[in-house]
């Protein structure tokens, strides 16, 4: 309805900024953390499978919902069921993406801190276990993460306030091949090492008696974070995307992206777990312990290690615009703010919330939840739980409210959708998504039990 819309100036450049959504920490931080810490190949099965049945019809939806409403998260829901409660599924996914982006700013912090320590060749005078200790000394600190987090932050906004075509889509379309090189190098490097063979054997020969009912779970929260899905991060950035683009081809161009850089991340570090003796379950500090060891021993790691850090910092960065911008367009749309008032009020609230995160793991590390600090309560709630009820709703609506007629028509304008393809889409979206989902949750809370 309104043509003072932002949109898309190209279609490499709605891939490039979804890739760039989903392309981030996820990928290469969390990815190989929840894996290690989950068993290893088992994990990646599990997690596979539900990018596969789940995550792509979820993603295809979350874009025929963004661009036939031409609508925030919230926004949407009105347009394309006015009076509903259907609305507050965007209210969930607008909460998400506060706590998404709360611990996401830290990791991205942590990050800026390597990029430095790199610069001052920080890492090549030291043993393992000292890299190890450098690593709980910034994230146990109680000025530094707050101020990394803070910068992180402020790049974040600064990218949002100037807007879709000039900000968003001009930065992520540099810099996504880049990492991808960077990341291959590291895992030639990587598969030289001592620990080749158990590495790759831990990533790829499923044990399934690993498995466990919190394992099934993170691999289901994890499917969600990756793609960025369930909070209406591509129902936003669909709301962008023209009529020319088919969202099919989208929808499976910037999953397989994803899923090829997290195996990547997984190849460049797991090899090098073994070789330097690093638990595979250590946590959130994984590759922030393993990758300097192995910059240590490349020639040229001087190097690898800057640009890698860099890399993985732009990467944190298209994402992080992409959780922001959720929150923004719900903002100016919903409140009528102008892009800039709302993009500093939607930074400062997210900020303040991030400074407590900083410090989970320092002074604060005595708040606990469940036995989870809060850094880690925020991305449990939001990747195990927001993220996937979001997303079984956003599946459901496509599947019985949305209907078989409009997906037709909306998914390809120019082009034609073939039958069968629809027909399994629909069937995925109506049936598989929403219960498999469910019997995940609900086994989590004990109404149904795995094992
Ligand atoms: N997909 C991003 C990543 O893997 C994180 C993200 C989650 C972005 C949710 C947007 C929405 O790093
Ligand atoms: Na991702």
């Amino acid at each position: 309805p309104s043509n003072n819309r932002d949109s898309f100036g190209s279609k490499f450049g709605v891939i490039a900024a979804a890739a760039g959504s989903a392309v981030g920490l996820g990928n290469i931080w969390k990815f190989p953390y929840i894996a290690g810490v989950y068993g290893g190949a088992a994990f990646l099965f599990v997690y596979l499978g539900f990018i596969l049945a789940i995550g792509i019809p979820i993603m295809l939806s979350e874009l025929i919902i963004g661009r036939s409403s031409r609508s925030n998260a919230f926004g949407a829901f009105k347009v394309l069921a006015p009076g509903t409660p259907w609305r507050f599924i965007g209210i969930l996914g607008v909460s998400a993406a506060f706590l998404i982006l709360s611990f996401y700013g830290v990791v991205a912090g942590w990050s800026l801190q390597y990029i430095m320590l790199s610069i001052q060749d920080g890492f090549s005078s030291k043993t393992p276990e000292e890299i190890a200790s450098l690593f709980s000394s910034l994230t146990e600190s109680t000025v530094r993460p707050v101020v990394l987090q803070l910068v992180f932050m402020l790049l974040t906004g600064a990218i949002v306030i100037v807007g879709i075509k000039k900000g968003i889509e001009k930065y992520t379309k540099i810099l996504m091949p880049l990492l991808v090189i960077i990341l291959i190098f590291l895992c030639v490097k990587s598969l030289t090492l001592d620990g080749a063979k158990a590495g790759l054997e831990f990533l790829f020969k499923p044990d399934f008696s690993k498995l466990s009912g919190d394992g099934i779970l993170s691999a289901l929260g994890h499917a969600f974070f990756t793609l960025s899905l369930g909070m209406g991060t591509l129902i936003t950035y669909g709301s962008y995307v023209q009529r020319d683009n088919n969202l099919l081809s989208t929808a499976f161009s910037v999953t397989i992206a994803d899923t090829v850089i997290a195996i990547l991340a997984g190849i460049a570090i797991f090899p090098a777990v073994f070789a330097f003796n690093i638990a595979p379950t250590e946590g959130p500090g994984l590759i922030f312990i393993t990758l300097p060891n192995v910059f240590h021993q490349m020639p040229g790691g001087f190097v690898f290690s800057i640009l890698f850090f860099i890399l993985l910092t732009v990467a944190a960065l298209t994402s992080s615009i992409s959780i922001l911008e959720v929150v923004v367009a719900y903002f100016k749309e919903e409140f009528q703010m102008n892009r800039k008032v709302a993009t500093v009020l939607a930074t400062v609230l997210v900020s303040m919330l991030g400074v407590l995160c900083s410090l989970s793991m320092g002074v604060l590390s005595p708040i606990t939840f469940f036995g989870l600090n809060i850094f880690d309560l925020m991305d449990w709630i939001s990747a195990n739980l927001l993220l996937p009820i979001g997303g079984m709703f956003i599946a459901i609506f496509i599947g019985w409210i949305f209907g078989r007629k409009k997906v037709q028509k909306e998914v390809s304008y120019g082009g034609h959708l073939s039958g069968v393809l629809l027909s399994v889409f629909m069937f995925l979206v109506k049936f598989i998504a929403p219960i498999a989902i469910a019997i995940v949750l609900l086994n989590k809370v004990g109404l149904l039990s795995f094992s």
